[in-house]
């Protein structure tokens, strides 16, 4: 593997997958990742408001849009999951996956 910046080349981009779609998921969260996206492949969306996820996913070209976490999780596995949820929240809207990296816009949600 050879690293060009912060592209890896040779390997297969990351899988990601954003929870929440509100303001700052879309102000700042999907926007970042989708421009990376030489190395980030941003796949899917989920909001409990599920209506709210479809336009979010429609509006950023994103492919899957669910309503809730157990669906998603049951459906798909991820590299990256960008938690942009409220804190009370954060820490059940992931609970039992690990992906190899978990952002959050929250610190507290993953206890620093
Ligand atoms: N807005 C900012 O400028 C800002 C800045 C720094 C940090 N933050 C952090 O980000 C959090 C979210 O901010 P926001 O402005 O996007 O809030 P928001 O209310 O606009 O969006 C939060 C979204 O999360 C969804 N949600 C809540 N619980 C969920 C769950 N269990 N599963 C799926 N979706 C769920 C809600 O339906 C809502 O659409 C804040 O609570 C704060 O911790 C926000």
């Amino acid at each position: 593997m050879e690293l060009v910046g912060w592209e890896c080349v040779g390997m297969e981009r990351i899988k990601a997958a954003v929870i929440g779609s509100g303001l700052i998921a879309q102000a700042r969260h999907i926007p970042a990742l989708l421009e990376m996206k030489r190395e980030v492949s941003l796949v899917a969306i989920c909001d409990k408001n599920e209506e709210l996820a479809r336009k979010t996913a429609s509006q950023f070209g994103i492919s899957k849009a669910y309503g809730s976490t157990t669906e998603m999780f049951s459906k798909e596995k991820f590299d990256l999951i960008d938690i942009c949820v409220p804190p009370s929240s954060a820490r059940r809207c992931c609970g039992g996956v690990n992906p190899a990296w978990l952002p959050c816009d929250d610190g507290e949600a993953n206890g620093t």
